[in-house]
């Protein structure tokens, strides 16, 4: 066979070249697009990177010296036809130098971390622009923005996210995080570092972006089941499109919370309306009828049996379905003349 025609020594070396190629190549796949922690895109994550680029070539310099030290010593002291191995007592220049040497290096990397960490960790200092929380749920991430009037609702709460972290560029923003039930992890990898969210105790980092985008991050902490889906989109807008996102955000917000539509709303969401109809980012999420979260965008409604998507064709098919489309899935519910009316009125809001 093959092998056969190498060494023992040889077919060993040959097995672990071939194991770490197969190591970088399968890792470099692994985070082509994943959050990736050497992109720093904001000063928390410059910090930490640049401490991962002078331990790590540190690491590389100590390595190339200690194995080539190694490979040096095997070659040029081995034993061979008549040639004995050569025995060592004691070095005390070179012990003495790789004492003191890796002790100066961990002593320095020790300061070097510390003093960086304060700059990390700093959560409270002055220059903090906003303060977002963030709780962490099986297996989600739930953002309420601060208690400033662009972020107020109709109901004098303040605007709420999931998914998605808006944060303007170039603000440090404090992050407070919380936990529902389990331990997470906050991560944007680069944006800076992570910090667990832990049931019944408050920690907090802070983050910040120098240039606007869409950052990657994931949960880091394993927390069930959807763990690996616990993802994080960081979303960094430049000032004044961040005002246009926080006037939409609170918008779409307003629209589940207008007392216009209030009445029209309850009964949409008490009746059996949410057991066949889907309205992203609510409680309705049936899927035998069709999603109608935009559905005033809509050409046509019952299939194209009503068309346009106004108030009149909208009550006309609410107060009796199959009426207007014999054989459709919506039954009748025998609404009142006044509950068709609301829950229309509702409707009209899906935009
Ligand atoms: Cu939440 Cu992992």
């Amino acid at each position: 066979m093959f092998v056969a025609m190498f060494s023992v020594r040889m077919r060993v070396a040959l097995g672990v070249i071939t194991a770490l190629l197969i190591a970088l190549v399968s890792s470099t796949y692994a985070l082509a697009d994943g959050p990736w922690p050497n992109d720093p895109q904001g000063p928390q994550a410059k910090t930490i990177a640049d401490l991962y680029w002078i331990m790590f070539v540190a690491a590389v310099i100590v390595l190339a010296i200690v194995d080539g030290g190694i490979i040096y010593a095997g070659i040029k002291f081995r034993e061979r036809p008549g040639h004995v191995a050569k025995q060592f007592h004691g070095q005390n220049f070179l012990e003495l130098t790789w004492t003191v040497i890796p002790t100066l290096m961990v002593v320095s990397f020790s300061v070097l971390s510390w003093q960086k960490l304060d700059f990390i960790n700093n959560t409270r200092s002055s220059d903090v622009g906003m303060v977002i929380q963030a709780q962490g749920s099986q297996w989600t991430w739930t953002f309420s923005y601060p208690h400033e009037d662009r972020f107020k609702l109709l109901d004098n709460t303040y605007l709420q996210t999931g998914e998605e972290l808006h944060i303007p560029v170039g603000m440090k923003v404090r992050i407070e995080l919380s936990s529902k039930d389990v331990i997470h992890s906050f991560w944007v990898p680069s944006i800076g570092g992570k910090k667990d969210a832990v049931p019944g105790r408050a920690t907090e980092l802070w983050v910040q972006a120098d240039k606007p985008g869409t950052y990657k991050g994931q949960c880091f902490e394993f927390c069930g089941d959807g763990h690996a889906d616990m993802l994080i989109t960081l979303v960094a807008d430049a000032p004044s499109q961040y005002a246009a996102w926080a006037q939409q955000a609170v918008k779409d917000a307003n629209v589940f919370l207008d007392p216009a539509t209030k009445v029209g709303r309850e009964q949409f969401f008490s009746l059996a309306c949410v057991g066949c109809h889907t309205i992203d980012k609510t409680t309705a999420q049936g899927k035998i009828g069709p999603n109608l979260t935009h559905l005033m965008s809509k050409k046509s409604i019952a299939a194209g049996a009503l068309s346009p998507v106004n108030e009149e064709n909208l009550t006309r098919w609410v107060s009796n379905p199959p009426a207007v489309k014999p054989g459709t899935l919506m039954p009748n519910l025998g609404l009142s003349q006044q509950q068709v009316h609301d829950i229309v009125l509702f409707l009209q809001t899906l935009k």
